[in-house]
């Protein structure tokens, strides 16, 4: 039996999850765990060996041995390494060895903010609320272009709206823990909202759901 309060927000990839998971935690005093790195960090030692993410046995080895130590976003933010980590996730053994880390950080008090794909239907079904946060591929393909360019890098429109598309369809397809919003998710599309409200409609559903039945207003 644990007291700590567990946000789960799952969404597409470009939805502005974990950027806003993020936020709410530091807002709200909840540790912060965007688990996309942990896939990401097994694509980085599978590549890094030579190896082919498609490869179920390399990559569940590398996943048993992934640690906290992996999870270093500037190293693991390569298009390539997230192209591998979509890979990799749609082994059923990968995603048993990162499960037990995964639920050990939402467990430790006083909570945690989870970001993925499949935390409020697989990594934390008894999750004290659960998001799905979602955006029109146009709008994410947009956003992800936006922060490229920022960063320097020379992208084309059209091909990054391509990856998205493409990455949706490999993350609802698989077999295990397909992106899908669990029935008792909370759904919040973010395309016609900008950071600041998008972040208030995560705090607004964290209140009501921390709010005691009979508060008086
Ligand atoms: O969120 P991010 O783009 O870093 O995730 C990389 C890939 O890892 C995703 O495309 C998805 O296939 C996989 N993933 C997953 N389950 C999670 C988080 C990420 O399958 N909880």
């Amino acid at each position: 039996m644990t007291t700590a309060i567990v946000v789960a927000v799952d969404g597409p990839a470009a939805s502005g999850k974990t950027t806003l998971a993020k936020r709410l935690a530091e807002a709200n005093g909840l540790r912060f765990l965007d688990t996309g790195l942990l896939y990401r960090a097994v694509a980085r030692r599978v590549l890094a060996r030579g190896q082919s993410p498609a490869d179920e046995p390399a990559a569940a080895a590398a996943a048993e041995a992934v640690s906290a130590d992996d999870l270093d976003p500037q190293a693991l933010s390569a298009e390539r390494i997230g192209e591998g980590a979509s890979i990799v996730a749609v082994h059923p053994a990968v995603r048993r060895a990162l499960l037990a880390f995964q639920r050990d950080f939402a467990a430790r008090p006083p909570g945690a903010v989870l970001a993925g794909r499949d935390i409020g239907s697989v990594v934390c079904p008894d999750a004290t609320l659960k998001l799905f946060i979602t955006a029109t591929p146009e709008v994410r393909a947009r956003r992800r272009f936006e922060e490229l360019r920022s960063r320097g890098e020379v992208v084309m429109y059209e091909r990054v709206l391509q990856d998205v598309v493409e990455r949706d369809r490999r993350d609802q397809d698989r077999a295990v823990a397909p992106l899908s919003a669990a029935p008792d998710a909370i759904r919040i599309d973010t395309s016609a909202l900008d950071l600041d409200a998008s972040l208030a409609a995560l705090q607004a559903a964290l209140d009501a759901r921390r709010a005691p039945p009979h508060r008086k207003t």
